[in-house]
């Protein structure tokens, strides 16, 4: 392409971008409508062509800004479509991008699938995940209401099928822009790392360790993120302290979440998390 062409198309898109965000618009969903829309020799004088039918005129990208649910149906088919790292590839059984509601207020993030998540494409359906439900439960919320996601999307690869390892920095690496997008379109009030890898995924330069960070409200891209233990090191680890601690920092997050908090589950946090 001539370099006066790309330097005109360029701007349009940044001109187009802009214009989305001052409409308030946080999500577009990227498809041949909105591509030939932006290459549209009309483009520069009418950019309202290519609006989303909610606004004026709809033509050339009708289709071109599609919601939230669209928008994330793109991304989950992009994360299913990785093949960045062969060796996770070759091991996985599925590839696991998240789930849950795309408006939560709270989403949480774990380390990487485990062999049940692996095999059901679902993030925290083992034992660790049954221990997430009876928390988030406790919180006076259901699964559904709420997003759930890890750092990694594939399985870390091990020679047998028990047990399970971390990631290594350069697979985290590699994996976490999904994860960041998935925050930017889901845009939680609150966001939850489980455990070490958690917190050091979503903050590469942070030096310390989990035990002595959580409970601390950190920040991740002006969304307020609170570290606490992994299920699974509370099921390792069963004393009443650790789940003492686990449950007043999921008290501190339904505080910054807005949700009420009734007597029951500010005095309580042993028997329905035992
Ligand atoms: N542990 C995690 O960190 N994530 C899962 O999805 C399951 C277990
Ligand atoms: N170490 C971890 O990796 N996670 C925890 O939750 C606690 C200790």
């Amino acid at each position: 392409m001539e370099m006066r062409v790309w330097s005109e198309s360029i701007r349009d898109t940044i001109r187009f971008l802009s214009q989305q965000r001052e409409s308030g618009r946080k999500f577009i969903h990227l498809d041949e409508g909105l591509l030939r829309g932006l290459k549209a020799p009309h483009f520069e004088r009418n950019p309202q062509a290519c609006l989303s039918p909610e606004t004026s005129a709809p033509s050339v990208g009708q289709k071109c800004v599609g919601d939230k649910q669209a928008a994330y149906a793109q991304l989950e088919a992009e994360i299913k479509a990785c093949v960045t790292c062969p060796h996770l590839v070759s091991f996985r059984t599925h590839v696991v991008p998240g789930v849950g509601n795309l408006d939560a207020d709270i989403m949480f993030v774990g380390e990487a699938p485990g062999a049940d998540e692996d095999a059901q494409a679902e993030p925290f359906v083992g034992r660790a995940g049954q221990l997430l439900n009876r928390i988030i439960k406790t919180m006076g919320l259901h699964r559904e209401d709420v997003f759930i996601g890890n750092i990694l999307k594939c399985r870390p690869d091990v020679d047998s099928s028990a047990g399970n390892r971390k990631p290594t920095p350069s697979e985290m690496e590699t994996c976490i822009p999904w994860l960041w997008r998935q925050i930017d379109l889901i845009q939680p009030k609150v966001l939850v790392a489980l455990g070490d890898t958690a917190v050091k995924g979503l903050i590469p330069e942070l030096r310390t360790g989990i035990t002595k960070i959580r409970g601390q409200w950190l920040q991740f891209r002006n969304i307020p993120l609170m570290p606490t233990y992994h299920p699974a090191y509370l099921l390792r680890n069963q004393t009443l302290a650790l789940k003492r601690q686990c449950w007043e920092d999921m008290l501190a997050v339904m505080e910054r979440a807005g949700l009420p908090i009734s007597e029951k589950q500010r005095g309580h946090f042993l028997s329905a998390m035992s």
